[in-house]
C-alpha cells in the first residue's frame, strides 16, 4: 500500500494503472475509519482492482462554530486499518495541496442541498460537492463508494455527477449500525453515555416507520 499526499504523484501512481486498464474504485473519507468505511473499502474491492481512500479533512465544508479543530483524527490506525482492508493507495493530502493560496472556484449545488441538513449547515454541501469533484478530478476514478447514512450527500454527489457530465459511476453502500442500532460514524464519540442514549430514538424510529410500511404494503 501506498501513502500519497500529492496529486502530481498520485496521477503518476495511478497513470500506470489506467495504461493497464485496471478499474480504480475511489472511497473519500475524513478519516477516524470504523466499519462504516471498511464496508465501502471492501464493496470497492469487491468490484475494483485498485482502491483508492482518500484521507481529508476537508475545511470547507465545516461552518464557522462547527468541530473543524476538534474533529477526530488518528493517521497510525487509518493507515493500519486500510493496510489490513486491502486498500492500494491512501491519498492523504494537505489543507494547502487541495485549497492553494489563490483558490476560489466551487462548486454551488442546487435545490437538494437546501432543506434537511443544508437547513441546519449554510454552505456544507458546497463545501463537500466542491471537495468531493476535485477528488474525483484528481483521482479519476471508475467507480466511487459512499454510505447510505449520509442520504442528502449522497443525493447532491449524483447529481452534480450528473449535471457536470463526470464519466465515475456512484455506488451507494448501506449504513452500518451498532449492535444497538446505533448508524456507525466518526463524530460518535462526541456523545456522553446520555446523549448516545437519546440518539438510538432515531435508528428506532427509521425502524418502526420501515416495519409500518412494510405491514402497510
Ligand atoms: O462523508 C464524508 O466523510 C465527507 O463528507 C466526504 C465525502 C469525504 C467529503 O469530505
Amino acid at each position: 500500500m501506498k501513502v500519497i499526499t500529492k496529486v502530481a504523484e498520485l496521477r503518476r501512481a495511478l497513470a500506470d494503472v489506467r495504461n493497464a486498464e485496471k478499474r480504480i474504485g475511489f472511497v473519500p473519507t475524513m478519516g477516524y475509519l470504523h466499519d462504516g468505511h471498511l464496508a465501502l473499502i471492501s464493496a470497492s474491492r469487491e468490484h475494483c482492482d485498485v482502491t483508492v481512500v482518500s484521507i481529508f479533512v476537508n475545511p470547507t465544508q465545516f461552518g464557522p462554530n462547527e468541530d473543524l479543530s476538534r474533529y477526530p483524527r488518528d493517521f497510525a490506525r487509518d493507515e493500519a486499518l486500510c493496510g489490513s482492508a486491502g486498500v492500494s493507495i491512501i491519498f492523504a493530502p494537505s489543507a494547502e495541496e487541495i485549497y492553494p493560496a489563490q483558490f476560489e472556484s466551487f462548486v454551488e449545488p442546487g435545490e437538494l442541498a437546501k432543506p434537511l441538513c443544508g437547513a441546519f449547515r449554510p454552505g456544507h454541501f458546497r463545501g463537500v460537492a466542491t471537495v468531493v469533484c476535485k477528488l474525483f478530478n484528481m483521482v479519476q476514478p471508475d467507480v466511487a463508494y459512499f454510505g447510505q447514512k449520509d442520504f442528502q450527500q449522497c443525493a447532491v454527489i449524483r447529481r452534480m455527477t450528473v449535471d457536470l457530465n463526470l464519466p465515475i459511476e456512484i455506488v451507494t453502500v448501506p449504513t452500518v449500525r451498532e449492535p444497538d442500532g446505533l448508524a456507525m460514524s466518526s463524530r460518535n464519540r462526541y456523545l456522553c453515555p446520555e446523549e448516545r442514549d437519546r440518539s438510538l430514538a432515531i435508528s428506532r424510529g427509521l425502524f418502526a416507520a420501515a416495519r409500518a410500511m412494510a405491514d402497510f404494503g
